[in-house]
């Protein structure tokens, strides 16, 4: 169990009380967002993507103003979401408070997961349901802002909501239906990119 002053958090709380300062503490490099949406996103005009566990809605900001393409949010934690909605309007990007494996009767081509895949205990189960709600041919792009080290060290201290994740290449075992498109890992930065086969 997870305790902030002697109370219990889940992934929900924990998240929720993060999420007044997320925006100072967690602010990117726009450089660093374009370079990862040109490089590695190769987003379509058309194309519906989903910002897995959004947050503040980061990264759903850095594509619209980027790429123009429609994005939906979605976070289990209703305060990262309130704040997420103030930064775009109903009629770019929608927000969505849910834990994801309730979503249900909806298709992306692409699914971004941004600094959120370790927080999804059950890799086998993530990859089945991001399966489910991808198009075929659909892409799934698990990306992380910092290394491995550092993701392992910053979630040392919040071990019951989440997991240790491996290598990109060892991760891309969990993910058999998948043609892997493209991993790799370095000082500033985690990739695996799948396509929906
Ligand atoms: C480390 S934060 C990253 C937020 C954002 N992607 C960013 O880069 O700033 C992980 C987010 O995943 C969300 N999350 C964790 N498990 C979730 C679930 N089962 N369904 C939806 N959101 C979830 C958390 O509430 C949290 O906002």
């Amino acid at each position: 169990m997870y305790y902030i002053n002697g109370d219990f958090m889940d992934t929900k709380k924990f998240f929720n009380e993060m999420a007044k300062t997320w925006d100072q503490k967690e602010i990117k490099d726009e450089k660093w967002f374009l370079n990862f949406i040109s490089k590695y996103c190769n987003l379509k005009v058309g194309e519906k993507v989903l910002d897995l566990g959004c947050g503040t809605g980061v990264i759903s900001k850095a594509i619209y103003e980027n790429t123009k393409v429609q994005v939906i949010g979605v976070d289990i934690a209703s305060e990262m979401i309130k704040i997420a909605r103030n930064k775009l309007p109903n009629e770019i990007a929608s927000f969505i408070c849910c834990d994801f494996y309730e979503l249900t009767n909806m298709k992306f081509d692409v699914i971004i997961c941004h600094n959120a895949y370790p927080h999804f205990m059950d890799p086998s189960l993530f990859a089945k349901k991001c399966y489910e709600l991808l198009n075929d041919g659909g892409r799934l792009i698990i990306i992380h802002s910092i290394s491995r080290k550092k993701i392992i060290e910053c979630h040392a201290r919040i071990k019951d909501i989440s997991r240790i994740i491996k290598s990109p290449q060892e991760e891309a075992k969990n993910f058999l239906q998948y043609k892997v498109l493209d991993y790799f890992e370095n000082d500033n930065m985690y990739l695996l990119a799948l396509e929906k086969s």
